[in-house]
């Protein structure tokens, strides 16, 4: 088998030292995870990496430090540059097409839907999770088999000016900007400033790349001034008749969705099995992307269909209630931002219930910006749902501008309220689970689906 990475090209690509027999056959960055021929990578984080580099030679895996460590290592100056080097090595021999994603939310579920649709078309690369940052990008392109043809690559950011260094490391050929929200916003200061960087995925683009940027967003034509200003040729996306990649029309039920495009003239027609606008939005914007790298939308809409739900992004099941009746749950535990919210409760006020639930976490990372964005959730959440359950600082604020009515109980983390909720349950309840990924909402989808769940729908 030919390795990943022959030692020759690891000192190549990295200017460092290693024997011969370091030919490894994948990359990690976490020994929790590592396989026998990883190449084992010490980044220095809240702990170093270093200190694992002994796990990882008992798990039959090569090492990169940066430090005198004796075993099958390749020895760098830094292991974060020799990272990053060995990413943009990844992508120098790459000979196909790649499409770089980035918004406020969204990606993954855009670069899944990427690598899915692409790998009808040709031997198909992605991310793994929500690998966007300073060491997933370049870990990512690191990599990259052999012989790739279509490469999905998530960037994400938390600060200004951190993703034009990762997309002049990708070096796509197209680019997508899925929509502009908050998330982050106590950081970057504006929504305007977030648009910034987003449209700063242009950055590196290749020559005659193509920047797919949401067209019904009120930061389009700032995107499109940067995206060209980076170099990159702009189509925009959404339901505007102005867009070029368009939304024609949607129907969504409880549980899937269809959707109808016409992509540069070209129509074609998209199930989900999920039922949100935004999931086709999505569809959309990958289909845009897979066309302006010039692969064949028919074979990508085709094998989009049938496209489901990721782990706590709008997963549904039927569960156990405390009265032996069933409930609805919407499980999206995985993250939360106002524009992730909204869209969600869409997805909730569209379901057949008895009572609609929503259990809302804090949104994080919002800064002097979080009270108001939680206040002002209140008259969408008030249409969507029956009763509100909230937990942690920011939601009390929801919490108190909700009418009387619409008040269930607030408390201060999520493993207070999940045993409320659970009791609180009754047959033919459908019931939201959301918030940001640190408010560990996934306590409450385990008290909700304990004993008694009846799995997935
Ligand atoms: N186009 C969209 N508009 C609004 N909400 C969306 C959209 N796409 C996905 N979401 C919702 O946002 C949440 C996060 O989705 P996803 O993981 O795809 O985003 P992300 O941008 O990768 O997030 P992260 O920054 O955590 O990596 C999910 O709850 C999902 O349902
Ligand atoms: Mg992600």
């Amino acid at each position: 088998m030919i390795p990943l990475w022959t030692a020759a090209e690891l000192r190549d690509a990295t200017g460092g030292e290693c024997g011969d027999a370091v030919n490894p056959t994948g990359i990690s960055i976490d020994t929790r995870s590592i396989a026998p021929g990883d190449l084992f990578v010490a980044l220095r984080d809240q702990r170093d990496g270093h200190d694992f580099v002994e796990g990882a030679f008992a798990r039959g895996a090569f090492a990169m430090v940066d430090r005198d460590i004796p075993g099958p290592v390749l020895r760098v100056a830094d292991t974060l540059a020799g990272l990053t080097a060995l990413g943009a090595a990844g992508r120098a021999r790459m000979g196909g097409r790649v499409i770089a994603v980035t918004g406020s939310v969204g990606k993954t579920t855009t670069k899944e839907m990427l690598k899915r649709a692409c790998a009808a078309l040709g031997p198909t690369h992605a991310s793994a999770a929500s690998h966007n940052n300073q060491w997933g990008v370049p870990l990512t392109l690191a990599r990259m088999p052999r012989g790739t043809d279509w490469a999905a690559i998530e960037i994400g950011m938390n600060h200004r000016h951190e993703i034009a260094p990762l997309a002049r490391l990708t070096r796509a050929h197209v680019v997508i900007v899925t929509a502009i929200g908050t998330a982050h916003i106590g950081h970057l200061g504006s929504q305007e400033a977030i648009a910034d960087e987003k449209a700063d995925i242009a950055a590196g683009i290749e020559p005659g790349g193509i920047a797919v940027l949401p067209q019904d967003s009120a930061f389009f034509a700032r995107m499109a001034e940067t995206a060209r200003r980076h170099g990159a040729q702009v189509l925009g996306f959404g339901e505007s008749p102005e867009a070029s990649a368009r939304m024609l029309a949607w129907r969504g039920s409880a549980a899937s969705s269809e959707a109808e495009f016409e992509l540069s003239g070209r129509h074609v027609m998209v199930r989900l099995d999920q039922p949100g606008k935004h999931m086709a939005m999505n569809a959309l914007a990958a289909l845009a992307a897979i066309q302006a790298a010039g692969g064949d939308t028919g074979l990508a809409a085709a094998a989009l269909s049938g496209f489901g739900a990721g782990a706590g992004r709008g997963e549904m099941r039927r569960i156990a209630t405390p009265d032996h009746g069933t409930a609805l749950l919407l499980d999206e535990s995985y993250n939360a931002s106002d524009s992730a919210i909204r869209a969600a409760l869409a997805v909730l006020a569209a379901q057949k219930a008895t009572r609609r639930i929503a259990v809302l976490g804090d949104m994080r990372e919002l800064g002097d910006f979080g009270p108001d964005l939680h206040r002002a959730l209140a008259p969408d959440v008030a249409r969507a749902a029956d009763l509100v359950f909230t937990c942690g600082p920011l939601m009390a604020h929801l919490h108190e501008a909700l009418p009387a009515r619409r008040q269930g109980v607030h408390t201060e983390d999520a493993a207070s309220l999940a045993p409320i909720v659970a009791a609180a349950l009754r047959d033919g309840d459908a019931v939201l689970v959301k918030g940001s990924l640190g408010m560990r909402m996934a306590s409450i989808i385990r008290a909700l689906t304990g004993p008694g769940s009846m799995g997935k729908d």
